[in-house]
């Protein structure tokens, strides 16, 4: 096989692999929570199409053990024994393919009776032939089962835009792709690699970018490939995370994109997780400092953003939450973080509230007027 990057079979797990990880392990969680419960759907997809070895050169578990792992010690795995759990594991180089097999054979020979429900499914060969031959195999009219898709590859090639489109563009497919920024912020208007960046962005609209050195050009990159994930797949909500690698430059985002506001609401708390100060972004230089899980966002200029919004208005809390999945914060942070203490300080009051400083569905706040 042609050699396809410059890394050894295994590679040292980076900082913000963890974090890549972190997000990932938070966000199935509570997606296998939501379609394991569900009467309406009998069977799911999990696709890593860039799966990798399964493990780092330490040893530690890579994306796939790390995603058969949410589910089988999820706390309510037992319950979900009427979804079938459909997982695809792809990696194109031979030798990681080999890695992958081994370290998958291990996971399963761990555990003493292998659920019935979980299927694994190793691949090898080249993302694209995997997304055809998964299309291929669907009947006339027919679409996937909900799926998540995990679309992790070093570089820019072999994601194009109208692959991703035609394999998670509909309704309830979800997709956590990673966009190599810093590949396409160094060539974007340099004229060397523009074919697969025509296919990355189904557009040649990144040859409009600023020149380097111009201080919109990183968000002019950032924002197209999220215009055309909406506009070409179809998402109606995306959230992007930003990878500042040791250089203290963007050297990568994570997009995840969805049709649904509770999976859009539920990825954003997992980045919260990472991220606490709520600014979606990850950086190499401060990886050894503790992270700080958690909840304890500063939810001060939200609660600005709300007097000022619903201002002169009573609304209902489901309303307020409504209105806060558009913003940067998530809906956890809502009742106890923003509207209790906005209660405390005298900012909103309710009329139908039956304990203070808590709000049950149903319960409406009232926002003053400006003066
Ligand atoms: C960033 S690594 C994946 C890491 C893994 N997702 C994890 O989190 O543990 C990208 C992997 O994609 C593989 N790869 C590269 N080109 C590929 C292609 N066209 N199709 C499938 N796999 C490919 C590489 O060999 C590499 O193992």
């Amino acid at each position: 096989m042609p050699k396809i990057d410059s890394h050894p079979t295994v590679w040292p797990k980076q900082p913000h692999t963890q974090a890549k990880h972190d997000i990932l392990v938070r966000y199935l969680g509570a997606w296998f929570a939501i379609f394991g419960a569900s009467p309406y759907y009998t069977g799911v997809n999990v696709i890593d199409g860039f799966a990798g070895p399964g493990k780092y050169e330490d040893d530690e578990p890579g994306s796939p053990v790390l995603a058969l792992n949410t589910l089988l010690d999820h706390k309510d795995f037992a319950k979900y024994h009427d979804t079938r759990f459909n997982f695809i594991f792809n990696e194109l180089h031979t030798e990681r393919f080999e890695s992958l097999q081994s370290v998958l054979a291990d996971a399963q020979a761990q555990r003493s009776a292998w659920p019935a429900n979980v299927k694994v499914t190793p691949s090898n060969q080249n993302f694209q032939q995997l997304a055809q031959q998964l299309l291929d195999s669907l009947g006339p009219g027919q679409r996937l089962a909900p799926t998540f898709a995990f679309i992790d590859p070093f570089g820019y090639q072999d994601v194009p835009m109208s692959t991703v489109r035609d394999l998670v563009g509909h309704p309830s497919c979800e997709l956590f792709i990673y966009f190599d920024f810093n590949s396409v912020n160094r060539f974007a208007t340099a004229g060397k690699v523009d074919d697969h960046f025509t296919a990355l962005f189904g557009c040649d609209e990144y040859k409009n970018a600023p020149p380097a050195g111009d201080p919109t050009r990183s968000q002019f990159i950032h924002d197209l490939y999220a215009r055309q994930l909406r506009k070409e797949c179809g998402f109606a909500h995306v959230a992007s995370f930003r990878m500042i690698n040791a250089t203290g430059h963007t050297g990568s985002y994570l997009f995840f994109c969805t049709q649904n506001a509770k999976a859009y609401d539920k990825m954003k708390e997992a980045m919260w997780a990472i991220a606490p100060d709520g600014d979606y972004r990850f950086d190499d230089r401060y990886s050894d400092q503790p992270m700080l899980f958690g909840n304890d966002a500063n939810t001060g200029p939200l609660q600005d953003q709300l007097a000022e919004h619903f201002a002169g208005q009573t609304v209902t809390v489901e309303t307020v939450i409504d209105y806060v999945l558009d913003t940067p914060f998530h809906s956890n942070q809502v009742r106890a973080k923003t509207l209790a203490p906005m209660q405390r300080a005298g900012r909103i009051s309710s009329p139908n509230q039956k304990r203070k400083n808590t709000f049950p569905a149903g319960t409406l706040i009232t926002f003053p007027a400006h003066d």
